[in-house]
């Protein structure tokens, strides 16, 4: 997107990513609010205090980013007075003031937060695998009702 000239396509890609951003924050926020209701299921016994709190520390902070990155993406446009038009139909206000630093300084955090994303993920994921394959307990099951427990 970044290595684009500016021009039709330019602007329908970074159409598609911003609704794209806008939809995981709804689904974020949406998904946060039903977690405050419907706490997970006790992590399993075998799991150290350690484990235990780096698997929240890790989900609170991938929580963070999936809502810090899109409105970060949502300041830096903004903020230069772009409008972005929700899925092609649904503009989206500007609430914040028209300030080319304030737009700079979201969009570093925006393309900077990235790298956080993929060493949350990648951690995250292998945690997964971890649980599955060597500790063989039931984490990656449970996220997959349709697999049988091993318990
Ligand atoms: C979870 C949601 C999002 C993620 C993971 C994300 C990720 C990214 C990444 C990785 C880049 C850097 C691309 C590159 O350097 O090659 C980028 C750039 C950008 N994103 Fe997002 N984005 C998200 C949501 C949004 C939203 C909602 C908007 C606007 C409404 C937005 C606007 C932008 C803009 C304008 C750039 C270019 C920034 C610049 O270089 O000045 N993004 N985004
Ligand atoms: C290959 C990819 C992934 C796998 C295998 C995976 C697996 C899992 C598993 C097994 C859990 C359940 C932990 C438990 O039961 O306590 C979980 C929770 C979670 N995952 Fe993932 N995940 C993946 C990708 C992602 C991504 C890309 C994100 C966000 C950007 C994410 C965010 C979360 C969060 C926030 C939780 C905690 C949910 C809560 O307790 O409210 N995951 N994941």
């Amino acid at each position: 997107m970044n290595e684009l000239d500016r021009g039709e396509t330019k602007d329908l890609i970074l159409g598609i990513h911003k609704s794209a951003g806008l939809v995981i924050l709804l689904l974020t926020l949406g998904r946060g609010l039903w977690r405050l209701a419907h706490p997970a299921p006790p992590l399993p016994p075998t799991m150290s205090i350690l484990q235990r709190r780096l698997a929240h520390a890790t989900h609170a902070l991938l929580y963070a980013v999936a809502v810090a990155m899109p409105i970060t993406g949502y300041i830096a446009v903004a903020a230069r007075g772009r409008e972005t038009n929700f899925l092609g139909v649904l503009p989206v206000p500007i609430l914040v003031p028209l300030d080319r630093a304030l737009a700079h300084n979201a969009a570093t955090i925006h393309v900077c937060s990235q790298y956080a994303l993929y060493a949350l993920v990648a951690g995250h994921a292998g945690a997964a695998l971890y649980h599955h394959f060597v500790t063989r307990d039931d984490i990656l099951r449970r996220m997959w009702p349709a697999f049988p427990k091993r318990s």
